[in-house]
């Protein structure tokens, strides 16, 4: 159950991540149906409300049928809160550097260096940008990179002032280990949890590796989960 003194950070597999906080329950990027590393099923998840950083399947996975399922809204980048209102969630399509306000706390999109459209099987649709989330919840900030490369106004981003920064570091697609590990150096979070690794075999890295050099290249504490584990901030 959620700490009503901080934020329960649990993550679900690949960039999904569940953040509570008292009876708020953040749902991001709910790719859970057909996650190999996923440990919860998209039945058996409850949120409050949906957070999306991109269009890409791997990312928006089983919001639609969560959404319709618990009534939670969807808030994501703009062409994609359409798409998926016009599929029938409650979604809300906001665009980066927009803060918007949810019952428990507010997300801000800001800037990732991404590529975004869903592919509904027959065609790419919902095109638009790919974006990061900075949440705000019960006192603490947390920011969830999405998919990025590396760039320089990280920096901006750290000046959010970052309890913890959520990061990818599978390579291919985002950020490797050691373009992450410059990452956290520009973002300066307290804490820093890499996800978007080991899910498929084209984006295994070592985790371990990624820490030893977050301890040892910047001031953040470094913390490794696996699918199902939680961290409190
Ligand atoms: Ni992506
Ligand atoms: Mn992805």
């Amino acid at each position: 159950m959620a700490d009503t003194a901080g934020v329960t950070i649990t993550w679900l597999g690949h960039a999904a991540f569940l953040l509570e906080a008292g009876d708020t329950r953040v749902l991001v990027d709910p790719f859970l149906t057909g996650n190999p590393t996923a440990t919860v099923t998209a039945e058996e998840v409850d949120p409050t409300v949906i957070l999306i950083t991109h269009a890409h399947n791997d990312h928006v996975g089983d919001a639609l049928a969560i959404s319709k399922r618990t009534g939670a809204k969807i808030i994501a980048t703009n062409e994609l809160g359409v798409y998926l209102g016009k599929q029938g969630a409650d979604a809300v399509g906001a665009n980066i550097g927009g803060t918007v306000a949810f019952e428990g706390g507010t997300v801000k999109f800001v800037a990732a260096v991404h590529t975004s459209a869903f592919d509904d099987g027959t065609e790419f649709v919902a095109p638009g940008a790919a974006a990061g989330l900075v949440v705000r919840l019960a006192g603490k900030t947390v920011y969830l990179a999405g998919d990025t490369a590396l760039f320089g106004d990280m920096a901006l981003i750290g000046t959010e002032g970052l309890d913890v920064a959520i990061v990818p570091i599978g390579g291919h697609y985002t950020m490797d280990p050691s373009d992450a590990v410059l990452a956290v150096g520009l973002l300066h979070p307290v804490v820093a949890i890499p996800c978007h690794f080991n899910t498929f075999p084209m984006i295994e890295q070592d985790a371990d590796v990624f820490a030893t050099n977050v301890s040892a290249g910047t001031d953040a504490v470094p913390v490794v989960l696996v699918p199902g584990e939680s961290h409190i901030v």
